[in-house]
């Protein structure tokens, strides 16, 4: 065979590669779902949850839920007679407190409850993917989402921000661990020259399922008062069909051989995967990599933040999950359509969708260019993009009382934000951190570094209504300055990954003297800070 058709043999999609990986990121699929469901409906369950709790519906949105005379519009379940609920009778002495602030802890949890479900569960990733097999855990994990939709289905049955804050919790810990499961399985069915360009293909699950979810969140499709458990609860469908599809998909070979030591069934989990291909090469490549992993020892997370070797990374790692997600990126995704109706837009939900579809635009293009430019230059220019689109946003609501036309300058400076976050730090922060560390320290890095991103993710979410609400138009001028920090960190600190050996890797990381040519290549990275 010569070079060209070895190469298209090692391209090859079998049938069962393309559903395996199909099935596997059905699990992005739906954390982008669950990411971008709750920001359309803000104003029909919050209306809901005013009725449940007794509190009028909140006076920031332009046009209130509520009817002319104060009364508050209540369905039955799924679509009952109609009616209204007479205005709350002294609900602030009741209360003791501001209800509106009750209002806004509750929708603010609810938002922001899901990460700290991603947050917990993604430590366990490791754990239950190596107990369980990859296959086996994705399957049993779905049992998590379909539960937690469930509970969002039937919100209206019950108190609605109890099942709400519980129903999204427990989805929260479906995605924290398929965002692990499904990397990592990924990963180890590809063959090495599909595996850069079926990994980008998180990324675009995600954004597709955010999408999708806006799409649906119109008012005339499931964003309305009667809908709206539907719509929460749908990417159950997601997982039933996920879950179903899984019990086709074979183990990964990896994972047969290299933790289970069963050559036999990894050598034929290979051939439905790739088709009439000979395994044997496959195989001798896990053997190496089995020996790899032998000689190196397995780095705790403990001692990944005491060894002194790893420091440099870890800080690097930690870093670019928390310039993601301090980016304010998630603020566009869970409230958006707020802050499009605060910023004079007619139509915020389409606007909404617009964000979602550029959104997915820019993810397609940055596939091409993450392996074209390099990923520093990227990750920079993207976080210079969303700073100075983040002060356009707080210029364009500033003065949007003298000028009406300052609405139109905010709401391109919302899509600009978004396009240079998919340049770089979107999708960037998702795969670095494999590539900084070696085999040992790999799987608590990815731990240490999922948890991070949850995290802050969980902090995004839950006081980004409040800051808002107590800075109204000045509240991008807090991400444009954090923007500002992450790029100056990043300019001095990170390095270019790309095309780079661990070993180099980790030399730039203890200063140690390299071979001429990378030398030279990071010289002119990090000069100013050598300087
Ligand atoms: C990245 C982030 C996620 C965000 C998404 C938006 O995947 O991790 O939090 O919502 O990009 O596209």
């Amino acid at each position: 065979m010569d070079k060209k058709s070895k190469m298209q043999a090692e391209k090859h999609l079998t049938g069962t590669l393309v559903l395996s990986v199909f099935t596997a990121v059905l699990g992005f699929f739906q954390y982008g779902y669950s990411l971008g469901v709750i920001n359309a409906p803000q104003k029909v369950i919050e209306a809901h949850y005013g009725h449940v709790l007794g509190i009028a519906p909140l006076d920031r949105h332009a046009t209130n839920t509520s009817g002319e005379d104060g009364t508050i519009p209540v369905t039955e379940p799924w679509g009952g007679t109609e009616g209204t609920l007479a205005p709350p009778a002294d609900t602030e002495e009741d209360l003791g407190t501001s209800p509106h602030l009750i209002l806004t802890m509750y929708w603010s949890l609810s938002v922001s409850v899901f990460a700290i479900g991603g947050m917990v569960s993604s430590f366990t990733v490791g754990w239950i993917g190596d107990r369980l097999g990859r296959v086996k855990a994705m399957l049993v994990v779905n049992v998590l989402s379909i539960a937690g939709n469930l509970l969002m289905g039937l919100a209206k049955f019950g108190p609605s921000h109890v099942l709400i804050i519980a129903g999204r919790a427990v989805t929260g810990l479906y995605c924290g661990l398929s965002s692990g499961l499904v990397p990592m399985y990924v990963s180890e069915v590809s063959p090495t020259a599909l595996r850069g360009a079926l990994g980008t293909l998180h990324q675009l699950a995600i954004v597709t399922g955010i999408l999708i979810s806006q799409v649906l969140g119109l008012d005339f499709l499931l964003g309305n008062d009667k809908m709206w458990p539907l719509l929460l609860g749908l990417s159950g469908v997601a997982a039933l069909l996920q879950f179903f599809l899984l019990l086709l998909c074979p183990e990964s070979p990896r994972y047969l051989y290299i933790k289970l030591g069963k050559v036999e069934e990894a050598k034929k989990s290979l051939k439905r995967l790739r088709g009439n291909c000979d395994p044997m090469k496959e195989i001798a490549e896990m053997e190496k990599e089995k020996q790899e992993a032998a000689s190196e020892k397995k780095v705790s997370i403990r001692q990944l933040f005491t060894s002194s070797k790893y420091r440099q990374a870890v800080i690097v790692a930690l870093m670019v999950q928390i310039s993601q997600q301090f980016s304010g990126i998630n603020a566009i995704f869970y409230y958006s359509t707020n802050i499009f109706e605060r910023a004079g837009v007619d139509q915020p939900v389409y606007a909404t969708i617009g964000v979602g579809v550029v959104n997915t635009v820019f993810t397609v293009i940055s596939v091409f260019l993450v392996e074209k430019t390099g990923r520093r230059s990227l990750f920079l220019a993207g976080l210079m993009g969303m700073l100075i689109s983040a002060v356009a946003m707080t210029v364009g609501l500033v003065l949007l009382s003298d000028f009406a036309w300052m609405s139109y300058v905010s709401m391109v400076a919302i899509f600009l934000f978004v396009i240079f976050f998919e340049v770089g730090p979107g999708p960037i922060p998702w795969f670095i951190v494999a590539e900084l560390f070696s085999q040992g320290p790999r799987p608590a890095a990815i731990a240490v570094a999922g948890f991070c991103n949850w995290a802050c993710n969980f902090i995004v979410g839950m006081c980004f209504q409040y800051i808002a609400d107590l800075c109204g138009p000045y509240v991008f001028a807090i991400f444009a300055a954090l923007l500002l920090v992450f790029f100056l960190f990043a300019y001095f600190k990170v390095p270019e990954t790309k095309g780079k050996s661990f070993e180099e890797i980790a030399a730039v990381f203890r200063r140690k003297k390299l071979p001429a040519k990378a030398m030279t290549e990071l010289e002119d990275l990090r000069g100013s800070e050598e300087a």
